[in-house]
């Protein structure tokens, strides 16, 4: 069980290597679950899959039910029903998507049900890739608690690298127990290409490798036409490539 959260700063391309990587993994052999994690959610629209309902969905379900259900009703068992009922499966993968985040009310209860629910259906895969939203709020909430991989996208920006770097303090101050953090350059150009690497070096962080700016990539997105689709000889899809290789998938 290898699992595997996306983040970096808004806008790096989060959600782009999501997809990518899940395209190249379809071709491999290991079971395989993405989980999108960010409350604007689109890594369905980049997978082509259509999503109909949500974690978060289920969860509001529970909260409404929860005084109404007969007496011995075991909570776990239906919320845990429900979680699949929303996992959307395709040939090569899975799909779950997480939704919006909580409302106003307690979701004590219901998280402390999820956080069980998701450990377990995490270990009926090989792998699981999880598009986040900027930030760690979603780890440190920690409804999925057994992230061991970071995969850290910026972008030809230095901020886009400063944000790495206070993702990989946050990492340690949480204690998340994540055993790697990889850091990938995304739309790079020769004319970034330099800078973004010598940045890289003064803090000390490893590029696992880049991902070149593809108009390709940027026109499908535009169009709306999913990443799933991109042709295999494009240039971002190449650069996924070469890393995923280094990353040992
Ligand atoms: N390698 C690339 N070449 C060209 N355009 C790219 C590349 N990667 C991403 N983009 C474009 O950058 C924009 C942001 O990409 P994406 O939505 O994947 O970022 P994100 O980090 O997931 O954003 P958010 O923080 O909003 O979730 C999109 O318009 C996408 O088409
Ligand atoms: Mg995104």
């Amino acid at each position: 069980m290898r699992v595997i959260a996306i983040t970096g700063k808004g806008g790096t391309g989060k959600t782009a290597v999501a997809g990518m990587l899940i395209k190249y993994l379809t071709s491999g052999s290991g079971t395989l679950l993405a989980i999108d994690a960010d409350p604007d959610s689109n890594l369905p629209d980049v997978l082509g899959v259509k999503v109909e309902k949500t974690i978060g969905d289920m969860r509001e379900f529970m909260l409404q039910e929860r005084d109404s259900m007969p007496p011995g009703t075991n909570k776990e068992t239906l919320l845990e029903s429900k979680v699949y009922e929303v996992l959307a499966e395709t040939p090569r993968y899975d799909l779950l998507v997480m939704g919006r985040p909580e409302g106003s009310g307690c979701y004590c209860f219901a998280n402390n049900l999820l956080r069980g629910i998701m450990d377990r259906v995490l270990k009926n895969y090989d792998l699981t890739i999880i598009d986040t939203a900027a930030g760690l709020e979603h780890l440190s909430r920690r409804i999925i608690r057994d992230v061991n991989e970071l995969l850290v996208v910026t972008d030809g920006s230095r901020r886009g690298l400063q944000t790495a770097e206070r993702i990989r303090e946050l990492a340690k101050s949480l204690n998340l127990n994540i055993g790697k953090m990889h850091v990938i350059a995304n739309k790079i150009t020769p004319e970034n290409r330099m800078i973004v690497e010598e940045y890289a070096r003064e803090l000390e962080m490893d590029l696992v490798g880049s991902v070149p700016y593809d108009e390709i990539l940027e026109r499908y997105d535009l169009e709306g036409r999913p990443l799933m689709e991109l042709p295999d000889d494009s240039k971002a899809f190449q650069g996924i490539k070469g890393i995923a290789g280094k990353m040992g998938l």
